[in-house]
């Protein structure tokens, strides 16, 4: 089985995000050792935004291959702004393809990628999952519409939230995560 990870946070060491997704990857490893891993750093790595010139050439860009190819994936997802990481919005422009993810048929939008497990690994440093703010969150909102759209109805979706309110709550947050990630299994997640 193929997975592709893919990190987008700017913070480095200190990012939660990359956190949550190396420990989503290292206990999908544990399960099953002869995983084919792939890795794509957006930070290190940005990804050019899609041009008209892209999008004619967008069949048989590497991004595209991976993505297609993988039977599971794990995305490191940050909020920043209320919505995803730039770099992660990029990389959803080069994946997003007429023809190869998704088709416009006589009923509307057709996914043309499901079959794959897809799970996110979120933080976030305000609190969004209920309060006031909660009207505010448009990345994992975003995520599940635009994944939905290519055909992926049910990401795991693995969230820190509330972590920029304080060290206890940043640790509690962190290790709530953690032990989500730590359970991950990959028999469980193959909804072909
Ligand atoms: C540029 C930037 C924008 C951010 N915007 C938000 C935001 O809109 N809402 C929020 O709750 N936290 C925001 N944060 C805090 C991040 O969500 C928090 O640091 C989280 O840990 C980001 O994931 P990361 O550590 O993997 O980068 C922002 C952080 C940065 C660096």
């Amino acid at each position: 089985m193929k997975l592709l990870h893919v990190d987008s946070s700017i913070q480095g060491d200190a990012s939660a995000s990359r956190a949550l997704s190396a420990a989503v990857v290292a206990q999908l490893l544990a399960t099953d050792p002869s995983l084919e891993i792939t890795y794509r750093d957006l930070a290190a790595a940005p990804l050019p935004h899609v041009d008209l010139e892209g999008l004619a050439t967008a069949t048989a860009t590497p991004m595209l291959r991976e993505f297609l190819d993988a039977d599971i994936v794990v995305i490191g997802a940050p909020m920043y702004n209320f919505s995803i990481s730039s770099q992660l919005k990029a990389w959803i422009d080069h994946i997003v393809v007429a023809g190869q993810t998704f088709r416009y048929g006589p009923e509307g939008a057709v996914g043309l990628a499901g079959g794959k497990h897809v799970i996110v690994a979120h933080s976030r440093g305000g609190i969004y999952s209920q309060g006031p703010a909660a009207e505010a969150e448009h990345a994992e909102r975003y995520l599940r519409a635009i994944l939905s759209f290519i055909g992926i109805s049910d990401p795991e979706f693995i969230v820190a939230e509330g972590l920029a309110l304080g060290l206890e709550q940043r640790e509690a947050a962190m290790a709530a995560a953690l032990a989500k990630a730590a359970k991950v299994e990959p028999a469980s997640l193959i909804t072909v």
